[in-house]
């Protein structure tokens, strides 16, 4: 067997290695400039190029699974967890560089465009510094802290890090997307607020976990080994949030769906420490817009408030199709004038919106219809709560979240502002739908570039198909309108109500494609059937760890780009078994789909599932909408030259 593989991976790699690459060596605690870095440069490593002294953290540049975004970040070894990163908002390719020079830190593309860097300081940098508490530090000659990543803080604290008043930690959009979304942990001179598109929706104080010690002003965040503290300027605890204990890590992190939770690896598990807020109703779109929560424990049950229903995409929209709200329509007015006038839509009693749980009324003491015509006034405002024993005035304004099934004895009435009129020019829906629908296939698919093509095909053969039904009753309608003069009916835009991408029905599409049963090795690999792909006349010689051992090798070998495949050095290494198995880049072998492949195939590259099937990186994000803790696979990518050096 030994020979037969020997032959073979020589055979394989002659094929496809046009050049050996050997991977620089990782650098503990310290780097001074000039020094420079890129995924490819430090592939064996999984792009990390910089551990802290006891390698707890290190200095990466990588992307997560089944994503082309590269970032240039700092990241928890045992847990892979993510705790800084540089380039949040522009993404580099895996061949862009980092250089360290004596002027600062610069993140480049391929032509030399700066995607990120330090601002400019006034002495030369003499080291960058990444310290055993994860903060990424550059110092000058006198070891003066010049500049250091936790005062940058993006969606997560850690213990030792200080996040003073006026600071925030800022979500993702998504775990593999880390460019800021919609959500805010605020740390202000009262509180730690979460916000969502400015409007509050948690306190920290608030939180029954939380225990008010002072009045006093809040100065900083802090973390420790006890607990979660909002310290005063002369240190002493203003509001602190008390932790399980000791824990070598601990992450707080503002999660892509608005929740901050705190959690410490524990044995082989999450173990969920503190989430704020608790509930899932209480996140601001935990259900879709105008989609309605009911409180069950640990967890949330969605549906629709009443006149409306669910889409195919699982979003909310009136059931009286005359009926439209208005933020849809305001981004439908410039494709076509819209004349339309405002009326309202119930939505009570006893439905809460999330944002007025901190917010204050605009107005007290003033009667339905004075709140009304505030909202009417106002172009921002949404809709409007209004509670007839106190007169108090809440106005929704700029967003529509999910809405809370609260306590029906109470007598607050809440309304939705809807527009209703006559179109002139073309169908809203539609045209709203195309757009977005589009950009948004484009941005998923971008990698994919055959399956591309398909998948838009069928897109625009059903918008086609769609917008031809609907330009369909939209001709009718305007007939009518046009024939008779009252200006009812036409127009369905409720503000507040973007008409998003639905992705799952795209997803229901593909499905089809993706349950199509292909053969290859590529395939067996996310399978882990590798024992059919043995000769079946070495049946009970070989076992499916042999035969998987010399699969991932092979694929290793051929990646697409050569800088990704393994030295030969390493192959003979990975053989004999001294060296770790590579972990085959799935978004590498994507030529691979082409040889003898069926088309379909590509379509398997789309979701994430089998990568982390993998075991290469723990699902925060299964953390997220449950309080129960979920197991990890610690990283298992250790550098083949971490193991026995170079060779
Ligand atoms: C590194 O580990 C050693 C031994 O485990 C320990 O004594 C030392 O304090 C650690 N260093 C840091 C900076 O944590
Ligand atoms: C580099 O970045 C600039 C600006 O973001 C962009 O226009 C250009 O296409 C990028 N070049 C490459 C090779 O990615
Ligand atoms: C800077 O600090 C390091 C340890 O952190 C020390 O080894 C070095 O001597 C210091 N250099 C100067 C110039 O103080
Ligand atoms: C954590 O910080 C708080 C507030 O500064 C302090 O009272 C507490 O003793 C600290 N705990 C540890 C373990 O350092
Ligand atoms: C508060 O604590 C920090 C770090 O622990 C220390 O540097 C600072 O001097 C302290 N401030 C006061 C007023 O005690
Ligand atoms: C739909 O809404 C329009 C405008 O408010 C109203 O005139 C019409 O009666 C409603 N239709 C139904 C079926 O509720
Ligand atoms: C509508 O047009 C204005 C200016 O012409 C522009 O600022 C705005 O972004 C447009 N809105 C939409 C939704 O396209
Ligand atoms: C909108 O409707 C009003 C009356 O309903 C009419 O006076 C006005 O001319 C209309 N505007 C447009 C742009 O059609
Ligand atoms: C509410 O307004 C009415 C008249 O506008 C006034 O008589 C009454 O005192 C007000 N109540 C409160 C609580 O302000
Ligand atoms: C609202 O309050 C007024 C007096 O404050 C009362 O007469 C009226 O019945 C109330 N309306 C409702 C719907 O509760």
């Amino acid at each position: 067997m030994g020979c037969f593989s020997f032959s073979f991976f020589f055979f394989i790699c002659f094929v496809f290695l046009p050049t050996f690459t050997f991977s620089a060596p990782i650098s503990t605690h310290s780097i001074s400039p000039d020094f420079t870095a890129s995924n490819f440069q430090f592939i064996d490593t999984s792009g990390a190029f910089l551990r802290s002294q006891n390698g707890t953290f290190k200095a990466t540049i990588d992307a997560r699974p089944s994503s082309s975004k590269y970032y240039f970040s700092i990241v928890h070894s045992a847990t892979n967890i993510i705790i800084w990163s540089a380039n949040r908002d522009r993404p580099m390719s895996s061949s862009d560089k980092l250089s360290l020079t004596v002027n600062g830190l610069t993140v480049t593309n391929q032509t030399g465009q700066t995607l990120w860097s330090t601002p400019q300081f006034n002495s030369d940098i003499s080291a960058m510094q990444l310290s055993e508490t994860g903060n990424l530090v550059l110092v000058d000659a006198g070891n003066n802290t010049l500049w250091e990543s936790f005062d940058h803080p993006t969606d997560t604290i850690v213990m030792g890090q200080r996040i003073p008043i006026g600071k925030s930690l800022q979500s993702a959009v998504t775990d593999e997307d880390m460019s800021v979304g919609d959500y805010q942990l605020e740390v202000t001179d009262r509180d730690v607020v979460l916000q969502w598109n400015k409007m509050n929706y948690w306190k920290l104080s608030r939180d029954l976990k939380s225990v008010r010690n002072s009045n006093k002003a809040v100065s900083l965040m802090v973390m420790n080994g006890t607990g979660l503290y909002l310290l005063a300027s002369d240190n002493s605890t203003v509001v602190h949030v008390a932790l399980n204990g000791w824990s070598s890590f601990r992450s707080g992190k503002l999660g892509p769906d608005g929740r901050f939770s705190i959690v410490r690896p524990r044995s082989d598990k999450w173990e969920l420490e503190f989430a704020g807020p608790f509930e899932d109703c209480d996140l601001p779109l935990y259900c879709k817009e105008v989609g309605l929560c009911k409180r069950k424990p640990l967890g949330g049950i969605c549906s629709c408030l009443p006149k409306f229903s669910y889409q195919n995409n699982g979003d909310c929209m009136p059931v009286n199709r005359s009926l439209s709200l208005p933020s849809a329509c305001s981004a439908a007015r410039n494709g076509s004038q819209l004349n339309s006038s405002i009326s309202y839509l119930k939505v009570g009693p006893g439905m809460d919106y999330f944002a007025n749980n901190f917010r204050k009324p605009v107005k007290n003491n003033v009667t339905l219809s004075v709140c009304q015509d505030l909202c009417s006034q106002s172009g921002s405002c949404l809709g409007f709560f209004h509670e007839n024993s106190s007169g108090s005035c809440y106005l929704l304004e700029n967003h529509l979240g999910s809405f809370i099934l609260t306590d029906p004895s109470k007598d607050r009435l809440g309304y939705i502002k809807v527009l209703v009129g006559s179109s002139h020019g073309n169908s809203i829906g539609s045209n709203i739908n195309q757009k977005q629908n589009l950009s948004v296939a484009v941005l998923v698919l971008l990698p994919l570039t055959v399956f591309l093509m398909l998948i838009v095909f069928v897109i625009i053969a059903i918008l086609w198909l769609r917008k031809k039904r609907l330009s369909k009753t939209e001709i009718v309608k305007l007939d009518r309108s046009n024939s008779s003069s009252s200006a009812e009916l036409e127009m369905i835009c409720i503000p507040g109500l973007p008409r998003r991408f639905d992705y799952e029905e795209l997803a229901a599409a593909t499905e089809n494609f993706k349950t199509q049963i292909g053969s290859g090795g590529f395939e067996m690999h996310e399978q882990r059937r590798y024992l059919e792909l043995a000769d079946p006349r070495l049946e009970g010689r070989v076992t499916s760890e042999e035969v998987e051992k010399l699969v991932r090798i092979a694929l290793c070998c051929v990646h697409e780009d050569p800088a990704l495949r393994p030295s030969m050095a390493h192959v003979v290494g990975m053989l004999e078994g001294g060296l770790s198995l590579g972990e085959p880049r799935s978004e590498s072998l994507n030529f691979l789909r082409f040889y003898g492949q069926r088309f379909t195939e590509m379509s398997r590259m789309e979701g994430s599932n089998e990568l982390k099937d993998l075991g290469l990186y723990p699902d925060m994000n299964a953390t997220s909408n449950s309080a129960a803790g979920v197991s990890y696979n610690p990283m298992s990518y250790i550098s083949s030259q971490q193991l026995s050096g170079p060779r």
